[in-house]
């Protein structure tokens, strides 16, 4: 079948502004999206820039916007995005974040953020045995947190980066944190506490829960950003401390 795709173009160097450009592409329905578009830049204008890197859903660099919703292009069917009423399939980059070229987007602000929450694990206790011993169950107690894959859609759909704060952390490190935080083996809370503890750190989300539906690995974002609210708020409790800016 044939179908079209309309794609954001953007080239900072030479662009006063970004433009749309549309192409058409040859393609199987259950093809994905990433094909389509490897389509364009080999067949159609090898000026188009976009990432991608596993073509698996693994490595987070073909995330983008379609049809106005952020999605990983190697994990979205051609079937799924084609538009009833037959307009081109929309793709924009990811929302945000500086525009290097076309779709590809500058990921500094979400990375920094990342690394201010301190994601890696913390224990300066030496280990006893030659490892440190961990139940299933408590293994289990950290899963969804160890799935994402660094892709940056929650961040491009959470209304709250995207206009109520820009400088609020992000859905994508506070579960970062929480991957740790509720790590039996981890006991880096007090600092990451107080990392995640201040105007722009967790307290602006709102639970719109964009990101929790846009997260192509199904992590329950929303939630896990509630039950770090929620350890905060005990511990502070624990130690007579006040929330330093509870909504
Ligand atoms: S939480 Fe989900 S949407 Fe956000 S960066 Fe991780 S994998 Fe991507
Ligand atoms: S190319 Fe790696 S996640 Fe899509």
């Amino acid at each position: 079948m044939q179908i079209t795709l309309e794609i954001q173009r953007y080239d900072p160097q030479k662009d006063k502004e970004a433009f749309f450009e549309k192409y058409d592409v040859e393609i199987n329905p259950n093809d994905r999206l990433l094909d389509a578009l490897m389509k364009v830049k080999q067949y159609i204008d090898p000026t188009l820039g976009f990432r991608k890197s596993c073509a698996h859903g693994v490595c987070g660099s073909d995330a983008m916007v379609v049809n106005g919703v952020e999605r990983l292009a190697c994990k979205t069917l051609i079937k799924d995005v084609i538009n009833k009423d037959g307009s081109p399939i929309k793709i924009e980059p990811l929302q945000t974040l500086p525009i290097q070229k076309d779709l590809m987007v500058d990921q500094s602000r979400f990375f920094e953020h990342y690394r201010q929450v301190k994601p890696y694990f913390i224990n300066k206790e030496p280990i006893k045995e030659k490892e440190r011993i961990q139940s299933q169950e408590e293994r289990e107690d950290f899963d969804d947190g160890t799935k994402c894959i660094l892709c940056a859609a929650c961040y491009s759909a959470c209304p709250v980066v995207r206009g109520i704060n820009p400088s609020f952390l992000g859905p994508a490190s506070i579960v970062q944190a929480e991957r740790f935080i509720d790590d039996s083996r981890d006991e880096g809370f007090e600092e990451r506490a107080s990392l995640l503890d201040f105007p722009d750190g967790i307290w602006p989300c709102q639970n719109f829960y964009q990101c929790t539906r846009v997260c192509p690995r199904h992590i329950k974002i929303t939630q896990l950003i509630n039950k770090t609210k929620e350890n905060i708020v005990k511990y502070r409790t624990s130690r007579g401390e006040k929330i330093h800016d509870l909504p």
